[in-house]
């Protein structure tokens, strides 16, 4: 585990560091051939379950998807989000987040937060649990719609003082969601830990998408989503072929018959 969280370390200004989420095994077993860090992010309260919000994301949801993930990463390093309300103190947080590293085996988990949660990551971290922080725009704080943060100089004060205060805590990276480019540039430079975008930077030491939204399996994309892939327009065409087959008798065949 300690290993796996030097290796993304040891990155920090030598190459960029990919990442991207994973809800289930089989997404898994394909990113681990390519990623750095796949997470399990609370993102499947909205991608998977139709929810309004992460909020109502719940740990017991969290372990069993990342249970499954768990089965299909080898080599690459292994994050879990803590949901809303799972370490609103430093009691919560570590027999919470102990619970999520014993059950999935994960390498590490991730906090939304910045300066409010500095002594908990420091708490965590000194228990010995690596913690990569998340700051910017905060699924589990935001209220009303999702908007680019660090318009204003005290909203950018305040996301700088985040990252200073979570590498203070020991967290080992840093997402920065949702934050005006410069701004993300100036906290890669000046933190020592890598800093993982999603949009906010190209200078960060690596991005993470959602996954679901790359293959297109999502249908509202935001602007720093990058679709690689329209997989409903593929899938579709599969399943329609299945049952024109179905329907022709065509399928199945002796091939596929004892
Ligand atoms: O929940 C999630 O998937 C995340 C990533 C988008 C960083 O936090």
């Amino acid at each position: 585990m300690i290993k796996k969280i030097q290796k993304i370390l040891n990155k920090k200004n030598r190459g960029k560091i990919v990442c991207l989420t994973a809800y289930s095994k089989n997404i898994a077993e394909i990113l681990d051939k390519h990623c750095d860090i796949v997470l399990v992010g609370d993102s499947l309260g909205s991608v998977l379950y139709e929810m309004d919000s992460t909020r109502e994301v719940n740990l017991d949801m969290m372990i069993l998807h990342a249970k499954s993930v768990r089965r299909g990463i080898s080599k690459s390093t292994f994050v879990v989000d803590m949901p809303y309300k799972s370490f609103r103190n430093k009691t919560e947080a570590y027999k919470n987040a102990k619970k999520v590293m014993k059950e999935t085996k994960c390498d590490a988990i991730k906090l939304e937060g910045g300066k409010k949660i500095f002594s908990i990551v420091k708490y965590l971290v000194e228990k010995n649990i690596p913690v990569m922080g998340h700051i910017g725009l905060l699924p589990q704080s935001q209220r009303g719609k999702f908007r680019y943060k660090g318009r204003n100089k005290i909203d950018r004060k305040n996301i700088f003082k985040d990252a200073i205060s979570l590498e203070k805590a020991g967290a080992f990276s840093i997402v920065i969601e949702c934050v005006e480019k410069s701004l993300a540039r100036l906290i890669s430079k000046s933190v020592k830990i890598p800093t993982i975008g999603i949009g906010a930077s190209q200078d960060c030491d690596g991005q993470i998408l959602v996954t679901d939204d790359l293959i297109g399996l999502t249908s509202n994309t935001p602007r720093f989503v990058k679709r690689y892939l329209n997989i409903r327009k593929l899938f579709n065409k599969s399943i329609l072929k299945y049952k024109r087959d179905v329907i022709n008798r065509k399928f199945p065949t002796k091939k596929n018959l004892y």
